[in-house]
């Protein structure tokens, strides 16, 4: 479908973050607004993020229009995150586009946030056809595409990477978010202690390795920044050696990073090991496209809209547990 250029707003809201983006058709990242909403223990409260999400929805709009030089008679679609997420966080989102579509006669579309972050990183990387590790709070997830559709290869059997990483980091009192400080801390130190290393094919899992790690910390023989350090390798390579068994499996030569603990450059440069190796290419986002965003919102609007798919503002409900696997990929 051959359509004259035009602007998306992006909205998103699944979970901390409440993002509004302008982009534009041809790809162009106009601007990438949020706030996020944090709490002294780092925890998430539900209804308090969707509070805070009410609370800032406007200015964050207002302010991703601004940025871009537009005004709301520039856009032509609203883009939301859909699925999946927290129903409460989600909801306020999905409002906010719903209003917007309304009132100003625009049209609506709604997205798989998971899905959207492996479309903006072929958008900004250039890659063609990744396989993506996506590590956030929440979700650790290996996505390629076959068959058809995004797979999911292989997950986390319990807890996300980076609520696994806050987690241990509010242990050893460092706060929230605790991504960046760990990997501050693991800069100190050169000690591996040897950790559990659980992989279970294409499956990672967290929960022993957190247990350990505590009591580790709590027996006061370890230094702490030496468990920081001992914690990444681990947890890393566990991610690492699933990524690879995935392009082996696949037989793709790509890997894309996604979510807020790809930041982490430790990751990155182990990640960045494994392609060399095997003769394949490593692909990274800029960190604002990394963690959670609205333009990766906004693009994944477009792709979908520009394939043909449209929704009736009475049909955008969210859809809290929708599946990667389960999305109909019309764009491909
Ligand atoms: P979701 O699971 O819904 O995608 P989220 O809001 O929890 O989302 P992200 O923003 O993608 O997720 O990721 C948050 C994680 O990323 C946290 O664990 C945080 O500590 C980590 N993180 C963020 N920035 C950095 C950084 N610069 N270096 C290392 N880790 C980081
Ligand atoms: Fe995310």
């Amino acid at each position: 479908m051959i359509m004259k250029p035009y602007m998306c707003l992006g909205i998103e809201s699944t979970a901390h973050t409440f993002g509004a983006s302008v982009v534009s058709s041809e790809g162009r990242i106009l601007s990438n607004e949020k706030r996020v909403f944090t709490t002294e223990s780092g925890g998430i409260v539900p209804q308090q993020a969707a509070e805070h999400h009410v609370q800032h929805c406007d200015s964050v709009i207002k302010e991703a229009l601004k940025k871009a030089k537009k005004a709301i008679k520039d856009i032509k679609l609203v883009s939301f995150s859909q699925s999946p997420g927290l129903g409460h966080c989600l909801r306020i989102g999905g409002m906010a586009a719903r209003s917007i579509a309304s009132i100003h006669k625009k049209d609506i579309i709604g997205v798989n946030h998971c899905v959207a972050h492996l479309e903006i990183g072929r958008l900004v990387t250039k890659a063609k056809d990744p396989v993506l590790l996506y590590v956030s709070g929440a979700n650790t997830q290996v996505i390629a595409y076959e068959g058809g559709k995004y797979r999911i290869f292989g997950e986390t059997l319990d807890m996300g990477a980076g609520n696994f990483i806050d987690t241990f980091a509010r242990t050893l009192g460092l706060g929230f978010p605790g991504g960046p400080k760990i990997y501050e801390l693991s800069l100190k130190s050169k000690k591996f202690i040897p950790l559990p290393y659980t992989v279970k094919g294409m499956d990672v899992s967290f929960s022993g390795l957190l247990t350990n790690l505590q009591q580790k910390h709590k027996s006061g023989k370890y230094l702490k920044e030496d468990l920081a350090f001992s914690m990444q390798e681990t947890i890393f390579a566990m991610l690492v050696e699933v990524a690879e068994r995935a392009m082996a499996h696949t037989g793709k030569e790509e890997l894309l990073l996604g979510g807020g603990v790809a930041c982490n450059k430790r990751l990155q440069e182990m990640a960045g090991i494994m392609c060399v190796e095997r003769g394949a290419k490593l692909f990274v986002p800029p960190n604002d496209l990394l963690v959670d965003n609205a333009a990766m919102i906004a693009w994944q609007g477009m792709l979908q809209f520009n394939a043909g798919e449209r929704l009736k503002i009475g049909d955008a409900k969210v859809d809290p547990y929708l599946r990667t696997d389960e999305v109909n990929v019309s764009w491909r």
